[in-house]
């Protein structure tokens, strides 16, 4: 007889079929190929993604999803041209400014992971005053990853649990998962249960690495700019006839 005790029940699954995701994220990609499929600049298809992410967001919401999250700007886009980052962080900008009052009035709440405070300090002023005003909406949950790279998120955990270990005030004894997730930027989220990439690629891009373990994962076809309520509910009921196991039966 094998003595280890079974793991807590992870949230989120029973071993059953999956039924409805309560957090679901989106590695948004495929901008760049859209637009070059219609002989446009980049750019062109960085605004067409940002259409999608309003269309999507609020199918999300129609959907009952409780969280959505979207990588928007990864820690490793600064390689991209400086002219295409520029063009990003104007989108940014302006999708901030444009939005705020919908989410305000749809009762959404704004949360940013990733090291956003690295972006330009007026878009730092404009993030945070978005999520401070929608910081007790109570419908659903909208995640923008920005400058966000999950092993750094990791690391960065890792540093605070090992100066709260240097300090006395956490016992390396006692660190497990739960108390773990608690120094990732995610730690008031619920878990993941599904992570979609549009556009083909099947990686993870270094994209919530930790939050994915027992994520079911989406890979379509669809270039982001094309992807919407549709394609989303589509996705939904893909999911719904996973078998979740979490390693049990
Ligand atoms: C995703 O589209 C948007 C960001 C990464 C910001 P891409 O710009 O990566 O589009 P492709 O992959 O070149 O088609
Ligand atoms: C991932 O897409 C990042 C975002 C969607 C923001 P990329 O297009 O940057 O990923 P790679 O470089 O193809 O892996
Ligand atoms: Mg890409």
């Amino acid at each position: 007889m094998i003595s280890r005790p079974a793991p807590a029940p992870l949230a989120g699954g029973d071993g059953g079929i999956a039924g409805a995701p309560r957090h679901v994220a989106i590695i948004m990609d495929g901008n760049g190929r859209w637009a070059k499929a219609r002989r446009l600049p980049r750019i062109a298809g960085h605004r067409q993604g940002v259409e999608a992410v309003r269309k999507v967001s609020r199918a999300a919401r129609e959907l009952g999803i409780e969280v959505l999250t979207l990588y928007a700007f990864s820690s490793e886009n600064w390689r991209r041209p400086p002219a295409e980052v520029s063009d990003l962080m104007g989108l940014l900008r302006r999708f901030l400014r444009n939005e705020v009052e919908e989410l305000v009035r749809e009762g959404v709440r704004l949360r940013v992971i990733g090291d956003y405070r690295a972006l330009s300090p007026d878009l730092v002023e404009m993030v945070e005053d978005v999520v401070e005003r929608t910081r007790d909406a109570e419908g659903a949950t909208l995640v923008i990853a920005l400058n966000y790279g999950s092993q750094r998120e990791i690391l960065a955990a890792a540093r605070r649990v090992a100066e709260a270990a240097r300090d006395g005030v956490l016992n390396p004894d006692t660190l497990d998962e739960a108390v773990f997730e608690t120094f990732l930027d995610t730690h008031d989220l619920p878990p993941l249960d599904l992570m979609i990439r549009t556009s083909g690629e099947q990686r993870l891009s270094n994209f919530l690495l930790w939050q994915a373990a027992y994520a079911e994962l989406l890979f379509v076809d669809t270039l982001w700019p094309d992807f919407d309520g549709a394609t989303l509910a589509a996705a939904l009921s893909s999911y719904g006839m996973r078998h979740r196991r979490f390693g049990g039966l």
